[in-house]
């Protein structure tokens, strides 16, 4: 058990909030780091700092401090202010047209702006100032994602036995790649200053060791992945975010949700329906799945009237150059498609620039023959344990990309490289010509690794590393 209350540190909380004619209004955040960490909170309890969405004045830095969820309070929400500028060069401009490239395998999108990593800096040290304004010095302060990664070295400063942990949602690229970062000495030093820092898979805990060894000068242990540090110890880990299953479960066996999903079918038409659920975000391989299907009716044309794909795509980071760019041309493509390739009117693809409730998408889950879950490169992917929860009593199949983190744990889905739209369209006719007994037998696996690696399993494998023995003396004699 933690002797003080957990602080979880993020960027975006569990809801945005948007400056209405009736007030500040709450809508929840579409983010695979929101729907894992809000369950553990309100079960933990504690504060939740994060950026609220609004825009404040230069300056300002505490917004405002409420209990959430609204009707029935588990933690406090502490909103931290960003200033437009600030909004612009540190979340726009570093994380997501530094950061967030240069981890996904983009490079050449990667812009390297001195002014952009300024603010960065400047934005970690107001949210360092208003973790140390709020909490205690007992507190345990966990620290989420590539926006805060200089957050822990910030508090040191003034908290030097602060407890700290930092987890990473996103993949960590190999060191040679890391090391192209012109701040990346200095970035992955102030890392080290949390005690424990994890990521999704082995892969990237790898790749952040040797960061460690060759780009900051730490002395690594690799086998116990510890790294060492002017006399402190840093403890790595691999362990794969859950999901919380039972709400999926519960969802699924609604008769409103099965209604629905019925519903959904029927208007789709056709004989199979295929889904992809992803923020329209270049990393998700929405262009490139989109060339598969491009494949598949060209190709195999018997399938022109009989297969539905509907695309669901979240706005995302609609500010930013690089998101607009590809929703044109997801635009454009899925035009091109339709126009090629409908035939007896029956429109190939569907697609729907929105967010969904919970509702509507468990219904649009269930209602789909096959979920193709294609990123070019994914930290993880929710969307694939979801599509597999949900569809546990029904013979769904899913097809998940080489690139995703989850491909590591789901072994037993169907795999396609999302670079070759031959390989990803021969995928999807073997999954719906597969036979409805072998359908079940990879579900049954599948829902086996998600229910128990679930969230719960994955809180108390992290709690455990955190507050382990190993921990108990961060400072090496
Ligand atoms: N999601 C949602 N509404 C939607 C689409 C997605 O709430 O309309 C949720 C989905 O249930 C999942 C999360 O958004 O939990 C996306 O997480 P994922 O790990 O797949 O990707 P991320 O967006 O974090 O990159
Ligand atoms: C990824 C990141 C999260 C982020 C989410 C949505 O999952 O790991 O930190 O919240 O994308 O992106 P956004 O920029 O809208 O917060």
């Amino acid at each position: 058990k933690f002797n003080g209350q957990l602080v979880v540190v993020s960027n975006r909380g569990a809801c945005t909030f948007r400056e209405t004619s009736q007030g500040v209004k709450g809508i929840p955040s579409v983010s695979g780091l929101v729907s894992a960490l809000e369950p553990v909170v309100a079960r933990e309890g504690g504060v939740w700092v994060a950026w609220g969405g609004r825009f404040g004045n230069e300056g300002d830095e505490t917004g405002i401090s409420c209990p959430l969820p609204e009707g029935d309070p588990k933690y406090v929400f502490q909103e931290v202010m960003l200033a437009p500028r600030e909004v612009d060069l540190y979340y726009n401009g570093f994380a997501n047209s530094c950061l967030w490239p240069l981890c996904h395998n983009f490079i050449e999108k990667s812009v390297f702006e001195e002014q952009y990593w300024q603010a960065y800096c400047q934005v970690n040290e107001k949210y360092a100032r208003v973790i140390l304004k709020t909490t205690k010095p007992q507190d345990f302060i966990w620290i989420h994602d590539y926006h805060l990664a200089k957050v822990p070295s910030y508090i040191r400063r003034f908290r030097t036995r602060a407890r700290i942990s930092l987890f990473w949602h996103i993949p960590f690229p190999p060191a040679e790649i890391f090391a192209v970062m012109p701040w990346a000495k200095e970035y992955i030093s102030d890392m080290l200053d949390a005690e424990l820092v994890g990521f999704h898979t082995q892969n990237y805990a790898q790749n952040f060791l040797q960061a460690a060894e060759e780009i900051a000068g730490a002395k690594v242990d690799y086998v116990s992945g510890t790294i060492y540090r002017e006399r402190k110890r840093t403890k790595v880990v691999a362990l794969p975010i859950g999901i919380n299953w039972r709400e999926f479960e519960s969802l699924a066996g609604s008769a409103e949700v099965m209604q629905r999903a019925a519903q959904i079918r029927r208007s789709v038409g056709g004989d199979y329906m295929l889904v992809g659920v992803d923020r329209l975000d270049y990393t998700k391989g929405i262009l490139e799945r989109l060339q598969a299907l491009a494949w598949l009716y060209k190709n195999y044309p018997q399938y022109r009237d009989k297969l539905t794909f509907v695309q669901i795509a979240v706005p995302s980071r609609t500010d930013t150059y690089a998101y607009q760019e590809l929703r044109r041309k997801i635009e454009e493509t899925v035009g091109r498609i339709n126009g090629d390739f409908t035939e007896n009117y029956h429109v190939p693809v569907r697609y729907l620039f929105k967010s969904l409730s919970k509702e509507e998408l468990v219904a649009h889950y269930l209602a789909a023959d096959m979920a193709l879950v294609t990123p070019v490169k994914d930290g993880l992917n929710l969307v694939a344990k979801e599509y597999v929860v949900t569809n546990a009593n029904n013979t769904g199949v899913l097809l998940l990309s080489p690139f995703a983190g989850a491909a590591q744990q789901l072994k037993e889905a169907l795999q396609a490289n999302p670079f070759s739209p031959r390989e990803t369209a021969e995928q999807i006719i073997a999954g719906l010509e597969m036979p409805d007994a072998e359908k079940k037998r990879r579900l049954k696996a599948l829902n086996n690794i998600v229910r128990n690696q679930d969230i719960d399993w994955w809180w108390e494998q992290l709690r455990l590393n955190w507050l382990g023995d190993v921990l108990q003396s961060r400072y090496v004699s």
